[in-house]
């Protein structure tokens, strides 16, 4: 099989949903956007030359609905030539996008590729407009469809994930985070156009834009004391909280995928090769313990260890499940590792995007740090994990 390699990783910054930059942007717009800056960051590359565009979302409804990878291809000027599709795995939807983009060089089928994620939880809430649950099925298999707030809980009952400690991984969160965004660490990000309805004399309102370069959830003044004081946001008699939750969030992020051949015709220097990919099913009702089946899956498949992966991003859902996660896969003395510039809890989980925003944000580490790989994981809603292995290229 031939190998795929990924010359450009990019995404918007992240934005809360409902509060933040982006609730007024339309999807079709962050998508398109992030799309035309991914080709003006890849030297040479026509975006006719592109062969497919996939993108991953959650909620592929109302605004981010029809096929919304086609219809944001068409919007930022990709000729007709050029196909889109839209495909959904939830939380690991982006990297799906990536992963089945990737196949499709290491195929031979296509030289050219665009794998990412975009959600707008602004515009298509979770679980979307009007969700409809089997009606006898759900009395049968409740699990299917319970809140992943409750998935969080029954994690941190179910295997002793303390408050304190889910706490503790949160206020972490928000300090890597801090320190990335004053350092100007995320180099990933592209500052994007947000916009903005702005009430004119007359009245009327008239569509501006002001670009957004920075991710707007971190809480900078989070304190351990501040957190402690949060009501429990899914059980009264629970620990999860939205200090210690991922932010619901608005974004967009693509890759550009291409062959050895398409690397060398265009003189690029690849980030990474997509080396595997993989996906593994858990218990619904605990959908967060997704990445502690998942990882060792992939590293197997990999024939590797952990001690051999030298950087993490393990989506920080809830805390409760990433901290159950990192304990079980022995990850604890590797914590240095593991979301170094914080994770969902400060930055976000713009679901469908976030499989696509880590792998733009882990590829941009490992090269600012040398690091020759680097693992890619996330639970997904209704029981299941995945993960993926980047290598660094030279
Ligand atoms: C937990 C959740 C319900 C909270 O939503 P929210 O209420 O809109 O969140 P907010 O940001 O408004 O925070 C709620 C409160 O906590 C406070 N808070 C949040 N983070 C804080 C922090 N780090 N430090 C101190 N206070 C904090 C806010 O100030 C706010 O207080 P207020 O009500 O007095 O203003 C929401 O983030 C959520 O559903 N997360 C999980 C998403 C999910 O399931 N994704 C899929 C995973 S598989």
């Amino acid at each position: 099989m031939r190998d795929a390699y990924i010359v450009t990783a990019v995404r918007t910054p992240g934005c809360r949903r409902g509060k933040g930059a982006f609730k007024d942007t339309r999807p079709e717009d962050l998508l398109s956007f992030i799309l035309n800056a991914a080709i003006d960051r890849t030297p040479g590359l026509e975006k006719g030359q592109v062969d497919d565009v996939m993108i991953g979302c959650s909620f592929p409804e109302a605004e981010q609905g029809l096929n919304v990878g086609r219809i944001a291809t068409q919007i930022a000027g990709f000729p007709d030539h050029v196909s889109g599709a839209t495909v959904n795995r939830f939380c690991s939807s982006g990297l799906e996008a990536i992963a089945q983009s990737a196949m499709r060089v290491m195929s031979g089928w296509s030289e050219i590729t665009i794998g990412g994620g975009l959600e707008s939880m602004t515009y298509v809430p979770m679980g979307g407009n009007m969700a409809r649950p089997h009606p006898e099925y759900t009395r049968e298999r409740p699990d299917l469809y319970i809140s992943m707030g409750m998935t969080a809980e029954n994690v941190a009952k179910r295997y002793n994930v303390s408050r304190q400690d889910q706490d503790q991984f949160g206020y972490e969160s928000q300090m890597k985070a801090s320190k990335a965004k004053a350092e100007k660490l995320y180099t990933e990000l592209v500052p994007t156009p947000a916009t903005r309805f702005v009430l004119q004399k007359d009245g009327t309102y008239k569509k501006e834009a002001v670009l957004q370069d920075f991710d707007d959830g971190i809480r900078e003044s989070t304190t351990l004391e501040g957190l402690a004081k949060l009501r429990p946001a899914f059980s009264p008699t629970g620990s999860v909280t939205a200090g210690n939750s991922s932010q619901t969030t608005d974004g967009a992020a693509v890759s550009i995928l291409m062959s050895e051949q398409a690397v060398k015709d265009f003189g690029l220097k690849p980030i990474a090769k997509l080396k595997y990919y993989t996906t593994v099913g858990c218990r619904a009702d605990e959908m967060g313990v997704g990445p502690r089946y998942a990882i060792p899956k992939l590293l197997k498949l990999a024939g590797m260890t952990i001690d051999d992966i030298g950087l993490w991003e393990i989506n920080e859902a809830f805390a409760s499940q990433a901290l159950y996660c990192i304990r079980e896969l022995g990850l604890v003395k590797y914590m240095d590792r593991i979301n170094i510039h914080g994770g969902a809890i400060a930055l976000g989980h713009p679901l469908g995007c976030t499989g696509a925003k880590l792998c733009a944000t882990l590829l941009a580490n490992m090269r600012t740090k040398g690091v020759k790989y680097g693992v890619e994981s996330m639970c997904i809603g209704g029981g299941m994990g995945a993960a993926a292995l980047f290598e660094l290229c030279d």
